[in-house]
């Protein structure tokens, strides 16, 4: 295992599978876009993680669901808990290059991953490459907001608890730098939202973000491939 990867531990996956459910209240944003982009589609769920939303992907009218986690316990957990069928895989992918061809997918959803990414600019870039044209990308991360004083702390590996259960360093991620890469790489922005964190699926430490003076949210970019 890549000593500097972000994927998911054994440990963790597991203790993931245990404390989360197939719907959660922070899904709303992934519901809302598959309302309007589901229906017949082949999606490409980036940071699948054990494949639970992949039942959501099924009732809003996708036929086929390809799932790519870096974590080989994450998508081991998709297998064992039955998320697979003869439409809907979960594959380990490590690598910014991605085994897909160029225009393979109708959307692609990434919820709670990008802030696992180092490198996010050349990810996105990936990412609209294997989308169809007219094709639309929704992203949920999370996302760090700084005062000019703490720009340093930008990209920076942070602790984030889940439910008191669980610890997991993620990335200080600012939305605001991605949704400018996701322009880069090509996409038209359709919808870009900083959300305070009113959601409870996870919580960052008081003592962290009164430290270093930072503020930590959920953001959601919606974006489409011309
Ligand atoms: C909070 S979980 C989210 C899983 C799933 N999307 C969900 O909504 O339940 C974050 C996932 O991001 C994965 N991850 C870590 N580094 C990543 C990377 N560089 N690219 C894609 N996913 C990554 C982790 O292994 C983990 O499965």
């Amino acid at each position: 295992m890549n000593p500097h990867s972000l994927a998911y531990s054994k440990e963790v996956a597991t203790a993931y599978a245990r404390i989360t459910t197939e719907e959660l209240p922070a899904d709303v944003f992934i519901q809302d876009f598959l309302k309007q982009h589901g229906k017949n589609a082949h999606i490409l769920d980036f940071g699948c993680g054990d494949g639970r939303l992949f039942s959501l992907f099924t009732k809003y009218g996708a036929t086929r669901i390809t799932g790519i986690d870096p974590s080989s316990a994450m998508i081991a957990h998709a297998h064992e808990l039955n998320r697979t069928s003869d439409s809907v895989t979960a594959e380990v992918q490590t690598a910014a290059t991605l085994p897909y061809g160029d225009a393979t997918f109708d959307c692609i959803v990434s919820n709670f991953a990008l802030h696992y990414v180092k490198d996010t600019g050349a990810t996105l870039k990936e990412l609209y490459r294997v989308l169809k044209p007219g094709g639309t990308l929704v992203a949920v991360f999370g996302d760090a907001q700084f005062t000019d004083r703490h720009d340093a702390l930008r990209d920076t590996p942070l602790p984030l608890i889940f439910k008191n259960e669980m610890q997991v360093m993620t990335l200080a991620k600012d939305a605001e730098r991605v949704r400018e890469e996701a322009q880069s790489a090509g996409f038209t922005i359709e919808a870009f939202h900083r959300l305070p964190q009113v959601v409870s699926i996870a919580t960052v430490p008081a003592t962290h973000v009164e430290r270093e003076n930072v503020t930590i949210g959920i953001a959601r970019i919606v974006a489409r491939k011309a």
